[in-house]
């Protein structure tokens, strides 16, 4: 099978005033339909950039991206995108927010309301379709911005540090609904964070990137069983990828702090 996702050399500068910054350089790999990976890297690496390039928001500028073996010039309505901040609009409630990628589409949205209420029900926000985004916490809020995400049934799904602003708990609690999801409904994830255990909890693969100008400078396969559970993150093996993760990034980015080792 060709793979869904398939980026060739992509480059990408930003001109701030008179300075250039060359926030990626020569990105290149292939993502097959059904895998989860994961990215980690540096603040400023390129991490967010990668993902506007990938959903269409934003061009490359030099290189290849294909989704589906074709080239990605505008946003595709079979990828869903996940920001780090739920971005709600705050005068529509939990069901009119879910709804607006159909809307967006211009697709029939009476024939989305059973599958947006599936899926609230999913995230476990059931009773809550009429509440307004102030009256739900920060992590209902991600919930139905994931539920957002998935409401047009996308193939792929790209998140950039969905929970990286929830505490532990909350933060354990949506990765593994987040799992199941991904394994019900047989989705593709590309998904960054800067928690380096989250990213081995969830990952069949996970890139590490170097700091900026961001490279990729290792790919690591996950060799842990699943389904993952929570108690995994004690064995030997999961401590043995997050050690080795972290020493990849603590040579490339000469600030290892600033990559977080636990999930808080
Ligand atoms: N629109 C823009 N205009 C100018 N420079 C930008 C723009 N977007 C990103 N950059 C620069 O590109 C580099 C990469 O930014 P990006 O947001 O992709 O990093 P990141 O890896 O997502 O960082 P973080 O982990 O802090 O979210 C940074 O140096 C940033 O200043
Ligand atoms: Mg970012």
């Amino acid at each position: 099978m060709p793979p869904l996702i398939a980026v060739d050399n992509v480059c990408r500068m930003f001109t701030n005033g008179a300075k250039m910054v060359n926030a990626l350089e020569r990105i290149s790999f292939e993502i097959n339909t059904s895998e989860f990976v994961s990215i980690v890297g540096p603040s400023g690496c390129g991490k967010s950039t990668l993902l506007k390039i990938l959903s269409g928001l934003i061009p490359a500028s030099s290189g290849q991206i294909a989704i589906n073996g074709k080239a990605v010039k505008e946003p595709l309505e079979n990828v869903g995108m996940v920001f780090q901040a739920p971005v709600l609009l705050k005068w529509r409630p939990v069901l009119g927010n879910i709804l607006l990628p159909v809307e967006f589409a211009k697709r029939n949205v009476a024939n989305h309301i059973e599958r947006a209420r599936s899926l609230i029900k999913l995230v476990g926000l059931d009773g809550f379709e009429e509440m307004y985004p102030h009256q739900l916490s920060g992590g209902m809020q991600q919930r139905v911005s994931l539920c957002r995400a998935l409401v047009t049934d996308p193939q792929l799904l790209l998140m950039d540090e969905p929970f990286g602003a929830l505490d532990a708990m909350t933060r354990d609690e949506l990765d593994l609904e987040l799992l199941r999801l991904w394994e019900e409904k047989k989705k593709t994830v590309l998904f960054v964070t800067h928690s380096i255990q989250e990213a081995v909890f969830l990952s069949d693969r996970v890139f590490v990137m170097s700091a900026r100008p961001g490279r990729l400078l290792k790919v690591l396969s996950i060799d842990l069983p699943r389904p993952r559970t929570l108690e995994m993150m004690s064995s030997v093996g999961f401590g043995e990828y997050t050690l080795r993760i972290r020493s990849l990034l603590g040579s490339t980015m000469g600030t290892p702090a600033a990559i977080s080792g636990s999930t808080a």
